[in-house]
């Protein structure tokens, strides 16, 4: 079916982040917005066409606007779609009760170590049908996209043994499919050491490298592989162990590291050449500079600070040593059960003094980079795919000012107007 063009005009700012520059952007690179006052878009089969000013295109475009849709765009701007590059967005049921025990006093880690946490909704996950899990992520992926959000990373690692890691990531791959927001599958089945491997860790870690990991690439279920490398969860030798493994058999690796203590989370990162390293609220300077030095993105999730009651990651030191820097809600039951990546733009400058223009860069192009999909989304220039938000604000600093509020006016992806 071939749809009619969409001329968006008038634009108050259009905020392309499109630049010379090809990869990931580090310091100042991350505040160059390439945005067009007065912009204008031509949007044709899905496909971003053309970007100019309004009065560039209209000498251009005057002879076909008859067969275009028109979106006058007066006083408001348009970004990218956004992406997420790290959720565990495919769960059920929900962790209120721990959320009433941390605010009574408990720690995150001491929920989890006595068979809460990552372990009650892997309960969850094992009794729950794969039909219900569907439909829960289903109405979380529209609110994601119901807050600009076009592309987001998703986790498997609440199975935790094959037959419901295969669920989680069968789920995500339905989905991809079904739903207008685009999931890129991760394998993390070493998300935890499940209940019935408690005492022996290792032959945990070698099921997932026996077992699991050939048995997700054989269906082609995901393109990444994440572990949880932390203190009394999985060591930096069972990590690396484990995403060199991934690697042996064409996953691409990602860490969550030094997220509650330091634990050589950055160094296995830099060592097993991981795409990206999630978290570092703890990171220590060599860290950050073994990251700079092996061209890591640094992943940060300010709101699983903000719930967790942590400091925030040292944004300004990473990006100061030239680590590139993604943001993420990291959508989860238990330490960020949010779904707002606005929120979490407005938490990027207010908790770790990131600029507006950094936490836009950091939540369209250089998230992009984290899933390595910068060549067709990310940015706004011909040829990428037509994944674009428009904001009922006039210019891009006031999206991260004024915060706590949904300024989507309307979303398209591939061309086609799914909010608004
Ligand atoms: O990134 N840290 C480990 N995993 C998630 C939390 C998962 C959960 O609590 O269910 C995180 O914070
Ligand atoms: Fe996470």
């Amino acid at each position: 079916m071939t749809q009619k063009p969409i001329w968006i005009q008038n634009i108050s700012q259009l905020v392309t982040l499109s630049s010379k520059k090809k990869g990931p952007r580090v310091r100042e690179e991350m505040r160059e917005l390439g945005i067009i006052e007065g912009g204008s878009v031509w949007i044709e089969n899905g496909i971003i066409q053309d970007v100019g000013t309004t009065r560039q295109m209209i000498m251009r475009y005057l002879s076909r606007a008859k067969e275009a849709e028109i979106v006058d765009a007066t006083g408001k701007i348009v970004t990218p779609g956004l992406i997420d590059p790290h959720t565990h967005v495919v769960f059920g049921g929900s962790r209120e009760n721990e959320f009433e025990m941390r605010m009574e006093g408990a720690s995150y880690m001491d929920i989890m170590n006595a068979g809460g946490g990552i372990h009650a909704t892997t309960r969850k996950m094992r009794t729950l049908s794969e039909e219900h899990i569907f439909n829960q992520t289903a109405r979380r992926l529209d609110l994601f996209l119901q807050h600009g959000v076009t592309t987001l990373e998703s986790k498997s690692g609440y199975g935790l043994d094959l037959e419901n890691e295969l669920k989680q990531l069968r789920v995500m791959q339905r989905l991809h499919k079904k739903h207008p927001v685009d999931i890129i599958p991760t394998f993390m089945g070493a998300h935890a050491v499940p209940e019935e491997y408690q005492g022996n860790p290792d032959a945990y870690v070698d099921l997932v490298i026996e077992e699991m990991i050939p048995a997700v690439v054989q269906e082609g279920l995901a393109k990444f592989i994440d572990v949880f490398c932390e203190v009394d969860v999985f060591t930096p030798e069972q990590s690396e162990r484990i995403l060199q493994a991934g690697k042996a058999h064409g996953l691409i690796p990602k860490i969550h590291a030094d997220e509650i203590e330091e634990n050589q989370g950055a160094h296995v990162a830099a060592k097993v050449g991981a795409i990206s390293a999630e978290h570092l609220l703890k990171v220590s300077d060599e860290g950050i500079a073994e990251l700079a030095k092996a061209g890591v993105i640094a992943c940060l999730l300010p709101a699983t600070a903000l719930y967790l009651g942590e400091k925030p990651a040292r944004a300004r030191d990473i990006i100061d040593a030239g680590v590139p820097v993604a943001i993420s809600t990291d959508c989860n039951p238990g330490s960020s059960p949010t779904i707002s990546m606005p929120l979490v733009m407005n938490l990027a400058c207010i908790m770790m003094k990131m600029t507006p223009a950094e936490s836009l860069c950091a939540a369209t192009y250089n998230a992009a980079c984290a899933l390595q999909i910068e060549d067709r989304v990310g940015s706004i220039e011909v040829g990428k795919q037509a994944d674009l938000v428009l904001w009922d604000v006039h210019n891009h600093q006031k999206l991260h000012y004024i915060f706590g509020v949904n300024h989507v006016k309307t979303v398209w992806k591939n061309g086609v107007k799914v909010v608004g």
